[in-house]
């Protein structure tokens, strides 16, 4: 069913302000499934290019939906503020929380600052609807800034609807999300909201109706775990390497039980991206500050095995070079933070691939989607364009993010170009029976 041929009256019109990774998702999305969207971004060129059904990021499936979005007529960008307020029912923000500059806080000058522009041409009644990742609180705060502000005053209401997409899944996890958390302050709020995403609730997603300090925390509650299970695999795999033990045959092993599960259980050179490390680091200041920090304390030791794995990586590509790093031609595969997606914000490929640089390594990076941004925030480092013309000529190669390019690569045929076959295989992403049969020296996080 599509929101114009619902029963309850007429669809709500949308905006989406901000449109990054989550909101231009979003916005193409919700077009997809029938509504009429407005897409606002501060960034000129950003909406330009949306507005001609260019995607400015990598993620699978996203511009053939954009061509279809605006085949419709019912997806339009924007950078006026006042269409936004004259054209919206619902506003979804969905503006960056980055890490604050010299601060484990998130930096909300862009949530702030896109709510206040937005509540300034509200006239009428409205639901603003926070999506970014947030801390506990913001809500309370931006509904007293957005109704002291708006013209409209106490008839704009605030919502907090917090997103779980993926990268690389973005799309799927948009149309078919596992479930969707309203956080409310009044019935009339929650109807909106079932509104907006009533073809996603037909199809059955679980709706949970809540709070709006609860639907904050779900967000930063759900990546804070998906952290700790990560860590506590290269936690484990610490171990393993003090003691000659496998970490693969250990998470293999703990994966079989149902109270444990495997997702998120696998070892390497662990998590980093727009989210999960900004979100840890925000939520243990947030947690601080309302005088609740010890109970998150171990979200400080979750960041620091996180960052251990880059390190040790680091030290393996070293270990296999002989000891020094020195003018060692080092050819990194990935720059994105993981596979299907272009991003590099706090990606530990680049991490590794800078520390291996500053250390004296000649380092040559590839990645299929990631390059051109990683170019631009390092330009010190040398970027390959195919996978065998980089790895010419390599003294060590170091496997920092799994694409599936990655993968399926030939140790036969990567060994015939390199100088030498000695692989560091950070994600456990290769078969080292098979590189060790053709000749590689084969090391990996964790295992003998
Ligand atoms: N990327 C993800 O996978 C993901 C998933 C879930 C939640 N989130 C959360 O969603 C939020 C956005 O993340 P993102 O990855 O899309 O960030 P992003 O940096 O890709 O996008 C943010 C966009 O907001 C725009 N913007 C900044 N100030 C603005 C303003 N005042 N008015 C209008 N637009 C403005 C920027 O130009 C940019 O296009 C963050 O809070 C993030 O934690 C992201």
């Amino acid at each position: 069913m599509t929101p114009a041929d619902d029963t309850r009256g007429p669809a709500p019109r949308l905006t989406v302000i901000g449109t990054g990774y989550l909101g231009a998702t979003h916005a193409i999305c919700m077009a997809v499934l029938g509504f009429d969207v407005l897409g606002v971004d501060v960034d000129p060129d950003k909406i330009e290019r949306l507005g001609s059904g260019e995607v400015p990021f990598f993620e699978p499936g996203l511009p053939e939906l954009l061509a279809k979005a605006l085949d419709t007529g019912r997806l339009r960008f924007t950078t006026s503020f006042e269409d936004a307020g004259e054209f919206g029912d619902i506003h979804f923000v969905c503006v960056g929380t980055p890490q604050q500059q010299g601060s484990y806080a998130a930096d909300l000058t862009y949530v702030d600052g896109a709510v206040t522009e937005l509540a300034r041409h509200l006239r009428r009644r409205a639901l603003v609807v926070g999506k970014s990742t947030v801390p506990v609180g913001t809500a309370a705060r931006l509904t007293e800034l957005v109704q002291r502000t708006a013209p409209a005053g106490t008839d704009v209401e605030l919502a907090w609807n917090p997103e779980f997409l993926r990268e690389g899944y973005a799309v799927d996890d948009t149309l078919r999300p596992d479930r969707l958390v309203f956080g409310t302050q009044s019935p009339w709020a929650e109807e909106q909201l079932r509104a907006a995403f009533a073809p996603v609730i037909e199809q059955g997603t679980p709706v949970v109706v809540t709070d709006l300090p609860t639907a904050e925390l779900v967000k930063v509650a759900a990546n804070s775990f998906l952290a700790t299970k990560i860590s506590y695999i290269n936690a484990m795999a610490e171990v393993c390497e003090a003691t000659g033990a496998d970490v693969t045959g250990l998470a293999q092993a703990l994966s079989y039980d149902d109270r444990i599960g495997g997702r998120f259980l696998r070892p390497g050179l662990g998590f980093g991206g727009g989210c999960l490390p900004k979100d840890i680091r925000a939520f243990s200041h947030r947690a601080e500050e309302l005088g609740v920090g010890q109970a998150v304390s171990f979200l400080r030791e979750v960041d620091a095995i996180n960052q251990r794995r880059r390190a040790r990586t680091v030290d393996l590509v070293r270990e296999l070079a002989g000891g020094d790093l020195a003018g060692v031609r080092v050819t990194a595969l990935g720059a994105a933070f993981k596979p299907n997606s272009d991003d590099i914000r706090d990606a530990p490929a680049l991490d590794v691939a800078r520390t291996l640089h500053r250390a004296g390594a000649v380092v040559t990076v590839v990645d299929p989607a990631a390059t051109g941004n990683a170019r631009r925030a390092y330009p010190e480092l040398t970027y390959g364009t195919d996978v065998l013309g980089a790895a010419a000529g390599a003294d060590v190669v170091v496997l920092l993010t799994e694409w599936t390019e990655f993968r399926e690569i030939d140790p036969q045929a990567m060994g015939a170009v390199v100088a030498g076959r000695r692989i560091v295989d950070g994600r456990h992403a290769l078969d080292p029976v098979r590189w060790r049969a053709a000749g590689w020296e084969y090391r990996a996080l964790g295992r003998p």
